[in-house]
């Protein structure tokens, strides 16, 4: 019997023809709703494989179904969405898909500073509605970005690739790490700050760390009371890092002037989000990485992955490094 692999949105089929001649490949059917959980339960029972998406959650009680499972191949970087605990016990891979969406994600954090320091979407609107009826002085006048001070939270690949193109833009550059990355001051002349520091002094702030339990709820109206107030706070990272009431009342109140997000605490966000009624807020559905080439280039490693795994090999980027092919008992 050829080996399973369930997969849990759908892909174009020529991504995976080459996969059918070795294994059996089911797709959910859908591209813009996520498979139900009683659906996954029932098909994670029968795979061998599975190729998630940063929207399934693949808990305990998802992995505990698992009768052969050996690998989650998860097209994201980021791998908060699976108990990796939960899939150590059960002796599976996880596997995620670094390096190749690091530009593109980077591209996008810049896009969302840029689009509310200048204010880019409601100017946008603004001609489009019809509401230019004459050049003023200071019409849509917004931040400049130059020379300002820009602070990474989270100085990981992405944080790095928004460093560089900081420096393009002659920015101070500030970062907060759990650990420091001498050999990036260096080379970019950012200065390493604690967190206190970095959001008192910066004009930008910026968030790219991962969500784990030290940055869940990190920033919060206090923190955000202590940012500049002509600060602007981007988060390309994961919602449950900020404290959403605390950003609304922040910015309703004047305490930073806008916020550029790509996450929220729950997505999809509720159309009738207090955030989402805010001029200088720049909103976007989780996009980051989505650029044709980067996506699909996410998909082929993220098969590329469940290839090596299936076929007892190591898999290219492997999250949970204590896995190894022998020590998995399926
Ligand atoms: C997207 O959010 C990712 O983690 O790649």
């Amino acid at each position: 019997m050829k080996p399973y692999i369930y997969i849990t949105r759908k892909l174009p089929e020529e991504a995976i023809a080459p996969l059918r001649q070795k294994y059996e490949v089911k797709m959910w059917e859908h591209d813009d709703v996520p498979v139900p959980k009683e659906i996954l339960l029932a098909e994670v029972k029968k795979a061998d494989a599975l190729l998630t998406m940063v929207s399934d959650t693949i808990d305990e009680k998802v992995l505990n179904e698992a009768d052969n499972l050996k690998i989650v191949a998860n097209c994201a970087v980021g791998y908060d969405n699976i108990d990796l605990p939960a899939a150590a016990k059960n002796g599976v891979a996880i596997c995620n898909t670094p390096d190749v969406l690091t530009d593109t994600t980077a591209d996008l954090t810049f896009a969302l500073l840029m689009a509310v320091s200048r204010r880019v979407v409601e100017a946008a609107e603004y001609t489009k509605k019809g509401q230019w009826k004459s050049w003023s002085p200071f019409l849509l006048a917004g931040q400049d970005i130059h020379h300002k001070t820009l602070g990474i939270v989270g100085m990981g690949k992405i944080g790095e690739a928004v460093a560089k193109r900081a420096a393009g833009f002659e920015m101070n550059l500030l970062y907060h790490n759990r650990t420091r990355k001498p050999e990036i001051e260096q080379k970019l002349g950012t200065v390493y700050c604690t967190f206190e520091d970095l959001i008192k002094k910066a004009d930008f702030v910026v968030c790219l760390a991962p969500l784990t339990e030290e940055t869940k709820n990190m920033f919060t109206l206090e923190v955000f009371q202590k940012m500049k107030r002509s600060a602007i706070f981007i988060n390309a990272s994961r919602g449950p890092v900020v404290n959403e009431q605390g950003l609304y009342q922040a910015l309703v109140t004047g305490e930073i002037t806008g916020a550029g997000l790509d996450v929220f605490e729950k997505e999809p966000i509720d159309a009738d989000h207090p955030l989402l009624g805010l001029l200088n807020v720049v909103a976007l559905p989780h996009i980051g990485s989505a650029s044709v080439e980067t996506r699909t280039a996410m998909m082929n490693l993220a098969i590329a992955n469940i290839e090596a795994v299936l076929d007892g090999k190591n898999p290219l980027t492997l999250v949970n490094k204590d896995w190894t092919s022998c020590t998995n008992s399926k």
